[in-house]
């Protein structure tokens, strides 16, 4: 560390705000000295709850005031090109929550808009800052599988995310665009860029307009093969939300990952189990605590960008590649095809 501190603006009060806020409240290095949310209420309610001396309305007011290094946007996808492209004009890194955006278009634009600025951009993708993917990585770049050739990355669940996210069950494009994104960073992360992607999709709960599962077949550029699938409509006890589970083989091992964070290392006559789930945050609570540690790491991690040390992992360059798997997948779907990713672009 470099003993600065820098100083953030919140854009964004809604829902998982809260956890962006717990997590830089505690971190060294990072301090968030302005919010902003259009419904002012929920700004100045963010405000009183961290002790926070500005709130505002509008973001453009907002960033002509304040001088911030960095800008953290937690509003939903339709919001994110004008704020990213206000945002890049006023600090040296913006942090963009997921789905970057609702079209490649608008992330291209973004990317654009902040080299010009020469502004870093970081995507808030959080999956692969969760710590049992975080150890599951380390593992595998440590050869213990050697070169992986098959994963399943899965989501699935019957628990009332409408309660806290009530636009989840109004938007047209859902399971693939909310977690989706999600776990096709995860496969890129793992197994390397896609080649070609093919997808289902299904409306299980009628009382929501989008898609609530959905089974996804990536053929990666490596020759590894992986396999998305999630659902928001299944029975499953203990509910695992908002857990991800995984499966992923290698010549030389098998790793699998539950719902509690238990990793076990499948080697020829051997089977290790290693409990890879964190530590419950103080301002935390199980199960939530797989996501709310995970924010607080990517946090750290958009510190060390900010020090200029590293590139933000997600970049928004990088996460083009994981927005445009997601945007094939209902492509593929629709239309019950195979896509070629190598010379895909969106119509
Ligand atoms: N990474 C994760 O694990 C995770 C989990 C949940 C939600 N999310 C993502 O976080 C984002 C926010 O989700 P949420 O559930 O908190 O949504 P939300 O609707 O509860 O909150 C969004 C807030 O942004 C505000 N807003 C929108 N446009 C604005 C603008 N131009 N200027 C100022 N404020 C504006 C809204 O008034 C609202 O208060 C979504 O993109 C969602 O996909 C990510």
């Amino acid at each position: 560390m470099t003993g600065t501190t820098y100083r953030g603006a919140l854009i964004g009060c809604g829902f998982f705000s809260h956890n962006h806020m717990n997590g830089w409240r505690d971190l060294p290095g990072a301090e968030i000295v302005a919010v902003c949310d259009r419904d002012e209420d929920r700004a100045r309610a963010m405000a009183e709850k961290f002790g926070i001396a500005k709130a505002y309305a509008d973001a453009g007011e907002m960033l002509a005031a304040e001088t911030v290094d960095f800008v953290d946007i937690a509003t939903t996808a339709a919001s994110h090109r004008p704020l990213v492209e206000l945002a890049v004009r006023h600090a040296k890194t913006v942090i963009c929550q997921k789905p970057f955006a609702e079209n490649l278009a608008d992330a291209e634009a973004m990317v654009a808009a902040a080299q010009a600025a020469g502004a870093s951009l970081i995507i808030h993708e959080n999956f692969r800052w969760q710590k049992p993917f975080v150890d599951l990585k380390s593992m595998i770049d440590e050869g213990r599988i050697g070169v992986p050739h098959f994963a399943r990355f899965s989501f699935r669940h019957g628990y009332d995310n409408y309660v806290n996210q009530p636009y989840l069950a109004e938007i047209e494009r859902f399971t693939i665009m909310d977690v989706g994104l999600h776990l096709f960073d995860l496969a890129r992360h793992f197994m390397g860029e896609a080649k070609r992607l093919s997808c289902t999709t299904q409306r299980l709960n009628p009382k929501v307009k989008g898609e609530d599962a959905f089974t996804s077949l990536i053929a990666h550029v490596s020759g590894a093969t992986s396999v998305c699938d999630c659902s928001f409509q299944s029975v499953v006890e203990p509910d695992p939300f908002p857990r991800t589970v995984a499966w992923i083989e290698g010549p030389r091992g098998s790793l699998s990952l539950d719902a509690e964070g238990i990793i076990q290392l499948h080697t020829p006559g051997h089977l290790e189990r290693i409990d890879a789930a964190p530590e419950i945050p103080a301002w935390g609570e199980a199960p939530w605590h797989f996501v709310q540690d995970s924010v607080i790491r990517f946090q750290e991690h958009a510190i060390e960008v900010m020090s200029g040390r590293i590139d933000g992992r997600p970049s928004g360059a990088d996460n083009l590649h994981t927005l445009a798997l997601a945007l094939a997948a209902y492509e593929a779907a629709g239309n019950g095809i195979t896509i070629d990713m190598t010379n895909w672009s969106e119509t």
